[in-house]
């Protein structure tokens, strides 16, 4: 869910063990920006459908990161408004979007191997990895998190229209460790998953991962 340190964790475990990361609301945000910029309604899925599939896009590793690029740029910044938070839990519930998407991040393995952040990527987009972790914090914690980083917006609302979506709904996929970070500092939920990620390595006879940072 929303401030349940997804981002934070996974761009920390990432740099543990030199690994890429993709931060795949980033790219429900880019599109939500786009369909901000080019004035196409964040309510009508047709149109919203219609531009995700003509979009001219690029996946392009940049810092340790995959990211997707439109029209040759990454608007970093534009995609953290409230704006294209307002707009973006609009269009990852349509359809065509997440197939759009669930295609264009399975394409992220071309690039090797990946710390993938997003609700449903152990659930859709790779269910065949071993290697899941569904992160969560109290809503007194999460509140707490949007606060002290200057966001203004309805978390809750958001959160409840991410769950209740017909297609891909957030939930703890089959399979992921549950962690609830409430009261953890990011260093010490990487250890956990580190250490549950050799115990599953260990299990498919893999050697363990080692912190090289
Ligand atoms: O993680 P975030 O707040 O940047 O995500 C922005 C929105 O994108 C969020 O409201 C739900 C959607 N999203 C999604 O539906 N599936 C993903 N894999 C990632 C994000």
């Amino acid at each position: 869910p929303s401030a349940s340190g997804k981002g934070v964790t996974s761009r920390r475990l990432a740099q543990m063990l030199g690994l890429l990361t993709v931060d795949t609301g980033a790219m429900y945000r880019t599109l939500a920006w786009h369909c901000l910029r080019m004035k196409v309604d964040v309510n009508d899925d047709k149109k919203v459908a219609a531009l995700c599939r003509k979009w001219k896009t690029s996946l392009v590793v940049a810092d340790g990161h995959v990211r997707l690029l439109v029209d040759g740029y990454y608007p970093a910044t534009e995609i953290r408004t409230s704006e294209a938070s307002a707009a973006v839990a609009h269009v990852a519930q349509i359809r065509a979007v997440r197939d759009w998407m669930k295609a264009k991040q399975r394409e992220c393995i071309q690039f090797g191997s990946l710390v993938m952040e997003g609700r449903d990527i152990g659930s859709n987009i790779f269910p065949e990895t071993d290697y899941k972790f569904f992160l969560d914090a109290s809503p007194e914690v999460r509140k707490f998190r949007r606060e002290r980083d200057g966001v203004k917006e309805d978390v809750h609302a958001r959160d409840k229209r991410d769950s209740q979506r017909a297609h891909s709904p957030l939930m703890p996929s089959l399979g992921a460790m549950i962690i609830d970070n409430s009261h953890q500092v990011v260093q010490e939920t990487c250890d956990i998953m580190l250490e549950e990620l050799n115990v599953r390595r260990k299990a498919n006879r893999l050697a363990p991962l080692k912190p090289v940072a």
